[in-house]
């Protein structure tokens, strides 16, 4: 073992840049106790974009590394739950925000937050899909215990081309659902690729309360009119499942979707429990394995990290950003 690792850090708050790679003492790390985790592969999130350009007021303790999320191996383990060697997945909970994150060579956590890599992941698919397919399975989870069903009609995925929507697709089309692209950019053919039956521009919806009814699911990246847009186009009892807010914080809208078409609006946080946590992570190994991985993620090194912030801070990331924590 190195007595020392790389991690991409800000200082402080408000940091003029995107923060920088350091390189840290591991003694305190192994100090620690808990699970250290030899970190394998690490997926950028929108969040950790904001806390590196100083926004968004996501990072409380400084100087702190940044990453929502890491996949990697036990290196030791004060836990039995763990062995050296294990694959394992950590985010959520704290991390980049009140205790140092995954874009690190090595990350220390309490073994009650650690979950095990599921059968029928590597690292690498792991990785891409993180927090944003962590997410996207969530709320296909919550739409079908709500009574989505793949053959209940079509789904609308809108800011398709971002991290939790294009695996939302993938994973959709996947259970053979009829999935409905909703992006802003053109169509290149990388939507359809991932599963999309059709690729549109966002809803550009009348001002009736209740719009021709069309979708009997929908994911929401965005918030706001957008959010609005889906529920006044939902079929009656269709399920909307709300994980976004890309485009702002506020919701204008009317009851008669919910009272009129029984339409039901689910809240989607990703920062759950153990036990759900596992369960879903399951589920991404086996029935929701998103089957273009490869295709939705792009592999960077840690002093790429810039790129992929800027990329997505201007709305031009595509699918996901993962960082080779050893390359
Ligand atoms: N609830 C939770 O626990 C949770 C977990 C993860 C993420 N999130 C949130 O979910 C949202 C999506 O996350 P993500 O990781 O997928 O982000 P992302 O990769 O940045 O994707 C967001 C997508 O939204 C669209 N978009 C962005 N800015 C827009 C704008 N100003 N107007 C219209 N469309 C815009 C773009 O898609 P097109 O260009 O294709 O239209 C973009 O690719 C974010 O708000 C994030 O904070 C929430």
């Amino acid at each position: 073992m190195t007595e020392t690792y790389r991690a991409w850090r800000v200082e402080r708050e408000g940091e003029p840049g995107y923060g920088a790679l350091r390189e840290l003492p591991l003694a305190p790390l192994r100090a620690a106790g808990g699970v250290l985790v030899r970190g394998a592969y690490a997926g950028v999130n929108y969040k950790d974009a904001l806390s590196a350009a100083g926004r968004g007021k996501i990072v409380r303790t400084f100087p702190c590394t940044l990453g929502i999320e890491v996949v990697g191996t036990v290196e030791a383990s004060d836990d039995p739950a763990f062995a050296p060697g294990d694959a394992v997945i950590v985010h959520g909970f704290g991390l980049a925000a009140e205790r140092d994150g995954g874009f690190a060579g090595y990350l220390q956590a309490p073994a009650d937050r650690v979950v095990a890599l599921p059968a029928g992941l590597s690292t690498l698919e792991a990785a891409t899909v993180g927090v944003a397919g962590y997410t996207a399975a969530l709320a296909i989870d919550a739409m079908q215990l709500n009574g989505w069903t793949p053959q209940t009609g079509p789904v609308a995925v809108n800011g398709a081309t971002g991290g939790v929507a294009s695996l939302a697709i993938d994973m959709l089309a996947g259970l053979g659902a009829e999935v409905h692209a909703l992006t802003r950019q053109p169509d290149d053919g990388w939507l359809r690729a991932l599963g999309a039956a059709a690729v549109a521009a966002p809803l550009a919806v009348g001002d009736r309360p209740l719009e021709r009814a069309a979708w009997s699911g929908a994911l929401d990246s965005l918030g706001g009119a957008a959010l609005d847009a889906l529920l006044r186009t939902m079929q009656p009892d269709g399920v909307v499942a709300a994980f976004g807010n890309a485009t702002g914080n506020t919701l204008p809208t009317s009851v008669l979707p919910f009272i009129l078409r029984g339409v039901r609006l689910i809240g989607i946080n990703a920062n759950s429990p153990m036990p759900l946590r596992r369960r879903i992570w399951s589920r991404l190994g086996s029935d929701l394995k998103p089957r273009h991985a490869a295709h939705v993620g792009q592999t960077i090194r840690l002093d790429e990290l810039p790129r992929a912030f800027e990329a997505l801070l201007e709305g031009r990331g595509r699918g996901r950003f993962v960082v080779d924590l050893q390359g």
